[in-house]
């Protein structure tokens, strides 16, 4: 029998991506964005180096789920979040929440002092990530969805933020 919460999540698992799991990833985000641009992305990304957390959500032994971090070069320890995709046929039920919560948790385990990510703040605002805190930074993705997640009360809000030079290719 599966076990289901009372949100129609079947029993999840979040750990760290493997070597075996690169297909699964590259369809999930294929799916979930309807492009091939994230996937190629979070391949980038693995292939420069620049990655720092990849997670999976498992869900009867498949991936439904993905998320990324990556180095971001900031005046502090930072890393940026994305991109995070769940299969289309799983959302609303927990589990992109899930994702960004235990991504959250890494990078405050890891000693990150921020986390940035361009994303809509009515849904991100949920996990403490704010438009306000992101306002001081020079980034190529400064404005409305510029958001931050500031781990270290003394991380700098001032400065330069660069995104690993794989996010250039996302059109
Ligand atoms: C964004 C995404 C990862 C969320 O995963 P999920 O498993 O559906 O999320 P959850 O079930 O934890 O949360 C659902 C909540 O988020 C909201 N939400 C989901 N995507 C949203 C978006 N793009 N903008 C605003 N709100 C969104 C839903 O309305 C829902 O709100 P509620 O809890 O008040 O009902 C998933 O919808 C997805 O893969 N989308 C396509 C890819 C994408 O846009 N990724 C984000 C940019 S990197």
């Amino acid at each position: 029998m599966v076990a289901r919460s009372p949100a129609g999540a079947m029993d999840l698992a979040i750990r760290e991506e493997r070597p075996g799991d690169a297909n699964a990833i590259r369809a999930v985000l294929e799916q979930a964005f309807g492009r091939a641009a994230e996937a190629d992305l979070v391949d980038a990304l693995r292939a420069s180096g620049d990655v720092v957390t990849a997670l999976v959500a498992i869900e009867a032994e498949k991936v439904v789920g993905h998320v990324t971090t990556s180095r971001l070069d900031a005046p502090m320890r930072a890393v940026a979040l994305a991109p995070v995709a769940v299969r289309p046929e799983r959302q609303g039920r927990g589990i992109g929440s899930r994702l960004i919560e235990a991504a959250i948790a890494a990078a405050r385990a890891a000693g990150e002092q921020s986390i940035l990510l361009l994303g809509e703040p009515a849904f991100y605002g949920r996990f403490g990530f704010r438009v306000e805190a992101a306002r001081g930074y020079a980034c190529a993705y400064a404005g409305p969805f510029l958001m931050a997640l500031t781990l270290d009360p003394a991380a700098p809000m001032r400065g330069r933020i660069d995104y690993p030079a794989p996010f250039s290719a996302l059109g």
